[in-house]
């Protein structure tokens, strides 16, 4: 009676449940993406969780270019570093995003001395270096690279950043080809949102296909994963994954999360210059997620991580963004200073119900 009693009281604390990397360490990776204080181990509360809880790790922001390369002939490498470090130091699948997108790259990328915009052999020269310096750094270290981020329109056809304009639809096939001259042994992807709607997904399904036939080295397709409660549906996950299972490639769930909160403008997309009005209406949980929504997203998880589980043979890693629920970006934006509860431990640091249902999500598979 007393042991059992023991062992109630240490379950509780340490948690008897498996952790959520253990729980899928027969199907894929689990990862979570870090910010600064986290890599750096100044976040004690994250550190714990991040430690017992996921093999792979992604760097919210310090590898995206205006942070790693903020000056034509400066690049960053401290915190990158430390970044590398910490997942060395914790035995993680260390990931790199990223290396070629349309935000949150400095304007002078783009441009020449004078401020004109750079010419297409100029551009093809400057990303090069970027790739073959980024990369190179960490070759062997850092196992795969989310290499293009975003190319897509919804519509499925190629977004008109200042990469298309500059060089053309070619600068997809260059990147992955300077990264893999880089690091041959990264895993090379490329990487978006919303593939589940059926016209961004042929495009992309056409994009890699033709990367593929040109010999490019894609190893995986990056489904971002910005998902909503009622989207998409088992169905639309489903699809997505086995139309670029036929096309040979892994599939990676890159940045993982649930938005509970209404939308302001019926906009669904995760586009990152969207920005909506705050308004008190559009944040309705300031006091705590009530029980319905709390079980809708519990479900909601196990709905996806089914269809995870099922395409195990493709899905290799399901990487969330953020460890807990004040660490998501999803606090402000498209609204700013929301309280939104995406993930799957609470602004404590606790495992959510959400967090059981995944967990129990694996248990319940043969
Ligand atoms: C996109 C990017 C990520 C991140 C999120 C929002 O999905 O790929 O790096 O910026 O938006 O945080």
């Amino acid at each position: 009676m007393k042991s059992a009693l023991l062992i109630t009281a240490l379950a509780g604390i340490v948690g008897a449940q498996p952790t959520l990397k253990d729980a899928y360490k027969n199907a894929f990776r689990i990862g979570t993406a870090l910010n600064t204080a986290q890599f750096s181990e100044e976040d004690k509360r994250a550190l714990p969780i991040i430690k017992a809880q996921f093999n792979t790790i992604t760097p919210e922001n310090i590898l995206k270019w205006m942070y790693v390369h903020p000056e034509a002939n400066r690049y960053s490498f401290d915190l990158p570093d430390r970044y590398v470090a910490f997942g060395q130091k914790h035995g993680m699948f260390i990931i790199g995003h990223t290396l070629v997108w349309h935000s949150q790259v400095p304007r002078w990328v783009f441009e020449d001395a004078e401020g004109k915009p750079l010419t297409r052999d100029a551009l093809i020269e400057r990303m090069h270096d970027h790739i073959r310096t980024v990369v190179g750094r960490y070759k062997g270290r850092i196992k795969g690279w989310d290499v293009v981020n975003e190319a897509l329109n919804e519509d499925g056809t190629l977004r008109q950043s200042p990469w298309m304009k500059i060089i053309g639809p070619d600068y997809l096939a260059m990147a992955f080809r300077f990264a893999h001259e880089a690091d041959p042994d990264a895993q090379l992807y490329y990487n978006d949102y919303s593939l589940e709607n059926p016209a961004k997904r042929e495009g992309a399904v056409k994009l890699i296909r033709d990367l593929k036939q040109q010999g490019v080295p894609v190893y995986g397709v990056g489904l971002q994963g910005h998902n909503k409660l009622e989207w998409p549906s088992a169905e639309q996950q489903d699809e997505t994954i086995r139309a670029f299972k036929a096309l040979g490639v892994k599939v990676m769930i890159t940045e993982l999360d649930i938005d509970v909160l209404p939308s302001a403008s019926g906009n669904r997309s995760a586009d990152v210059g969207r920005s909506e009005e705050a308004l008190a209406k559009f944040n309705p949980y300031t006091k705590g997620l009530p029980e319905d929504v709390e079980k809708t997203l519990a479900r909601r998880y196990a709905e996806l991580f089914g269809v995870y589980w099922k395409h195990r043979d493709v899905v290799e890693r399901v990487t969330f963004w953020g460890v807990t629920n004040a660490d998501s970006w999803l606090n402000n934006w498209p609204v700013r200073g929301r309280t939104n509860y995406p993930l799957l431990f609470d602004r404590d640091g606790k495992p959510t119900p959400a967090y059981a249902a995944v967990i129990a999500a694996a248990q319940a598979k043969p």
